[in-house]
């Protein structure tokens, strides 16, 4: 079931953060709401849970995350490092697009943009889920979901869904691949993930079994 459009609650800055800090920090936070209202009605649903609080975990510290609730097609949002990270639980037919998808500047990854273990075609450890920064590596907007069948023109009508940002037009899959002759140089940044239970997700540390 989708969960209703809500912005991500954040935490207050605090008083001893730097101002830079905390207005870019702000500044992406509103940009990933606005992005996610402004594809409501087209978008994956996301699930707002910027759950973080403390002043150490939004400077580095890593973040836990429970996974259990992102339903398929719905992505969660979870600051990391002042950072939005998106959580998506790809469907099976979200999966079956990557592999045939074409016109990726980097489709497979050779760019240091991933951990070894997200080297793969769907960028991730679990095939279905998807773990990313939410940013564009262009100038740092912060893209927007757009389905299979959406009548944005901003993407072209064989779209199979992805990401899109509306700054300078850049567009991913749904494993983060940006598209050839775009802005954006690389693809989005998988940050450090692994698994602490089959559905709780530590954001900011490789496993010990990672290679
Ligand atoms: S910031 Fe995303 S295309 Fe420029």
């Amino acid at each position: 079931m989708a969960h209703p459009l809500t912005a991500p609650a954040f935490p207050a800055s605090s008083p001893d953060a730097g101002t830079h800090d905390a207005e870019r920090r702000q500044w992406l936070l509103a940009t990933t709401a606005m992005g996610c209202a402004a594809t409501a009605a087209v978008a994956v649903p996301f699930v707002a849970s910027f759950a973080p609080s403390e002043r150490a975990k939004a400077q580095g510290a890593s973040v836990q995350i429970d996974i259990a609730d992102i339903a398929p097609g719905e992505v969660k949002v979870v600051e990391w490092r002042g950072q939005p990270v998106w959580v998506m639980r790809r469907t099976p037919e979200m999966l079956a697009q990557l592999d045939g998808m074409t016109d990726l500047a980097d489709p497979d990854s050779q760019k240091k943009q991933q951990p070894p273990y997200a080297t793969n075609t769907h960028r991730s450890i679990k095939p279905e889920v998807l773990v990313t920064v939410g940013i564009c590596t262009h100038l740092g907007c912060s893209p927007v979901t757009l389905n299979e069948g959406t009548t944005n023109p901003s993407v072209p009508a064989d779209w199979k869904g992805g990401f899109f940002c509306p700054c300078h037009g850049s567009t991913f899959d749904l494993a983060g691949r940006v598209f050839k002759n775009k802005p954006a140089p690389t693809n989005l940044l998988v940050p450090p993930h692994h698994y602490l239970t089959e559905t709780t997700l530590l954001i900011g540390e490789d496993g010990s079994a990672a290679g």
